[in-house]
C-alpha cells in the first residue's frame, strides 16, 4: 500500500527558522523542496530528514534575488511532476542603520526578496492551488510589520507589506480550499542579525529572543488552523496588543530604543 506525503516547498531553508520549519513538516509527515543558495546545506538538511523522517527531498538551490527566480523555481516544480500543497515564503534579509547611510544595492535587493519574489511565486503557486481547489500559504513576516522601525526603516515597511498583502489575499481566497496566514516572530536566534550587522542591539538581548523551533512549531500549527495571523511567544503577542491603545509616536520611539546599540 503506497501512503501519499503532501509536499511543502520553503524557502530559504538552508538556516535559521526555514531550516526548522523544514524540521516540524518531516515530523508531520511533509516532502520537501528546500529552497535557497547555499546548496551544501540545503544537501545536509535534506539528508537529516531523510534519515530521521524518511522524508523525500527536492533541492532546487536558486538566487531569490533575481527577478526571474520565481519563474524558474515554478518551471522545475512542474518539470520534476512536482504538487505544491504548501508554500512557505520565508527567504528574508534585513539591513540596519541610518536610512541615508545604508547601501540602497543591499536595500533594493531586500525589497526584491522580501516582498517581490514572495508575491510573484505566491502567484504562481496560488494560481496552481485554487486549480486543484486545496493549499495552503505560510508567509513569514515579523513583529516589525506593526510599527515603522527607524534604523531598519526599509525592513519594517517591508514586513507591513507581508502582513497586509497576505491578509488581504486570505480574504480573496476564502471558500476557496486555499489559506493564507502570516507567521510574525519576533526576535528569533538565528543567522539573521549576524548578517545584518545587528548582533549588538537592544531587541536581541537574550529576554526578548525566542527560539526558531518553537517560532516554527508555532507557524506550522496556526498554518494547519487556518489562522490569518500567527505571533509566536506571549511577550511578542503583548507587544503588538499594546501598541493598538497607545499614541502612534510611542511605539515608534520603543522601536527605535530597542533598535539601537546597547552601550
Ligand atoms: N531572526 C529574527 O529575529 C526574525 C524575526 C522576525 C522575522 N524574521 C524573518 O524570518 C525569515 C527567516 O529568517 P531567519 O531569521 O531564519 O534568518 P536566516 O537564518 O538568515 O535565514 C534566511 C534564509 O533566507 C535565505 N536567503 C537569503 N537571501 C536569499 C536569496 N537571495 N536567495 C535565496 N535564499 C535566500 C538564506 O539562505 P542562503 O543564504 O543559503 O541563500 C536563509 O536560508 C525572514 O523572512 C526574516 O525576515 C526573522
Amino acid at each position: 500500500m503506497t501512503t501519499h506525503h503532501p509536499t511543502a516547498l520553503i524557502t530559504g531553508a538552508s538556516s535559521g527558522i526555514g531550516s526548522e520549519l523544514a524540521h516540524v513538516f518531516a515530523e508531520h509527515g511533509y516532502n520537501l523542496v528546500l529552497v535557497a543558495r547555499r546548496e551544501s546545506k540545503l544537501q545536509q538538511l535534506a539528508s537529516d530528514l531523510q534519515s530521521k523522517h524518511r522524508t523525500t527531498s527536492w533541492i532546487f538551490p536558486i538566487d531569490l534575488f533575481n527577478p526571474n527566480s520565481p519563474d524558474e523555481l515554478h518551471k522545475k516544480i512542474t518539470v520534476n511532476g512536482l504538487t505544491v500543497d504548501v508554500l512557505v515564503n520565508n527567504a528574508g534579509i534585513g539591513t540596519y542603520g541610518k536610512f541615508t547611510e545604508t547601501d540602497l544595492e543591499c536595500e533594493l535587493q531586500l525589497m526584491q526578496l522580501n516582498i517581490v519574489t514572495l508575491t510573484h511565486l505566491t502567484k504562481l503557486i496560488a494560481r496552481d492551488m485554487l486549480s486543484r481547489g486545496s493549499g495552503k500559504i505560510l508567509n513569514v513576516a515579523s513583529t516589525a510589520a506593526f510599527q515603522p522601525g527607524p534604523l531598519m526603516a526599509v525592513y519594517y515597511a517591508s514586513k507591513a507589506y507581508v502582513v497586509s498583502f497576505s491578509n488581504a489575499l486570505a480574504a480573496e481566497l476564502n471558500g476557496t480550499g486555499v489559506s493564507v496566514t502570516v507567521l510574525c516572530p519576533g526576535p528569533t536566534a538565528t543567522e539573521f542579525q549576524e548578517k545584518a550587522k545587528m548582533n549588538n542591539v537592544r531587541l536581541f538581548s537574550r529576554i526578548l529572543v525566542m527560539d526558531a523551533r518553537a517560532v516554527a512549531e508555532a507557524g506550522f500549527h496556526g498554518l494547519m488552523k487556518g489562522k490569518m495571523i500567527v505571533i509566536p511567544g506571549i511577550i511578542n503577542k503583548t507587544l503588538v496588543q499594546i501598541q493598538r491603545f497607545v499614541p502612534r509616536k510611542f511605539p515608534i520611539l520603543v522601536a527605535k530604543f530597542l533598535q539601537e546599540g546597547r552601550q
